[in-house]
């Protein structure tokens, strides 16, 4: 099993959309892939058609055999579990997260989690295959955040692999042109590419969907599929 964690360094940066996008691609790749909204805003749903009415999630059920019949199938296959109503304990979360081993009925299932961007990934029990993937977008408060966060990977004793993404690049605005470039030549643990901001990525999730379905041929379709390479690429090595 691979266990990818996804999460934005601030509120808003497009952690949802990447998890929703990436596992359409994923899945068109042939790879089993199962994705999981651990926010309790429990929005992931939304790019896979669940209608509003379905609050219900695995944060509502009492033990992993009632999460089990809390998951989803959406129209390409692809399998995820909403978040539900209630606000789980930090246990809950991690005895979900050890439980999601036992999905791993095909062999090789790539489990993508949707985490909120306030959560300290340090309270979750990740184990030295686990990726992380913390999105930032290329602006001065991320710049800082960047800085802070590896700080504190430096003082904590992280066993995962933990990588920058550059979501919403706007190639025509000098300053993101001048970030990127200092965060690739300054930075470790920065993914060596960047999701372009594309407006395909709005309108696909307006239609409940995914870049994949709704523009097959879009720059946001495109930097999906990299992103999916270059972590086949990772899980690889
Ligand atoms: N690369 C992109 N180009 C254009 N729009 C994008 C891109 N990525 C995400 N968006 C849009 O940005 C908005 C916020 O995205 P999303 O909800 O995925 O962010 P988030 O990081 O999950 O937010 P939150 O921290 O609230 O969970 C959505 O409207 C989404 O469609
Ligand atoms: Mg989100």
């Amino acid at each position: 099993m691979q266990r990818i964690f996804l999460k934005g360094i601030k509120g808003g940066t497009g952690c949802t959309a990447i998890v929703a996008n990436l596992a359409c691609v994923l899945k068109k790749s042939d790879v089993h892939v199962i994705a999981i909204d651990l926010d309790p805003k429990s929005d992931l749903g939304l790019h896979f058609g669940l209608p509003w009415k379905n609050t219900q999630g695995w944060s509502d059920a009492e033990n992993f055999n009632d999460i089990l019949t809390c998951f989803y199938q959406d129209s390409d296959g692809i399998i995820f579990l909403p978040h539900g109503e209630k606000t789980p304990s930090n246990t809950a979360l991690n005895e979900l997260i050890d439980n999601c081993n036992k999905l791993d009925n095909i062999q090789n299932t790539w489990v993508l989690f949707d985490c909120p961007s306030h959560i300290d990934i340090s309270n979750y029990t990740l184990h030295e295959d686990d990726i992380v993937i913390e999105l930032v977008n290329c602006d001065a408060v991320c710049h800082s955040l960047i800085y802070r966060r590896l700080q504190k990977l430096k003082k904590t004793e992280n066993s995962w692999h933990h990588f920058f993404l550059v979501n919403r690049y706007n190639s025509s605005s000098e300053l993101e042109f001048d970030l990127f470039s200092l965060w690739q030549s300054t930075l470790p643990l920065m993914a060596p590419f960047f999701i372009n901001s594309d407006e395909v990525i709005k309108e696909s999730t307006a239609y409940r969907n995914v870049a994949l379905n709704c523009a097959p041929y879009s720059i946001a379709n495109d930097d999906f599929e990299t992103l999916a390479g270059w972590l086949v690429s990772k899980t690889a090595l």
